[in-house]
């Protein structure tokens, strides 16, 4: 299993199922990453960028480079999570505005006082 580590206030890795988007991985990690379109390549809301393993990735599509081209994130190194595909180790950093914050209803039923 490709393993996928998350670089944000710290660091949180995790083996993965092969082909799972970096999105999906990081839910299954327990890490919240912002999909503001729902991961159908139209918000970079789950943008992020790619430190080792860019190769591990599936091939960018003309859909994905197309949206970074519109909002001037070309360099190779920045991927949509929610459309590169995990085929081996990658390390990736994300933005720390990128990770949701706890919805109160959320917090509620985990048993968290937010008051
Ligand atoms: S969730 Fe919107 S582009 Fe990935």
């Amino acid at each position: 299993m490709p393993r996928v580590t998350f670089l944000h206030y710290g660091e949180t890795s995790g083996d993965v199922d092969m082909n799972l988007s970096l999105l999906e991985a990081a839910k299954s990690l327990g890490l919240p990453l912002n999909h503001d379109c729902g991961g159908n390549a139209s918000c970079t809301t789950c943008r992020v960028e790619v430190q080792a393993g860019l190769d591990q990735l599936s091939e960018i599509d003309f859909d994905e480079q197309d949206l970074l081209d519109r909002e001037a994130l070309s360099e190779p190194r920045h991927r949509l999570a929610c459309q590169a595909r995990v085929l081996g180790d990658v390390i990736v950093r994300v933005p720390g505005s990128k990770w949701e914050t706890p919805r109160p209803e959320t917090a509620e039923t985990q048993g968290v006082d937010i008051r």
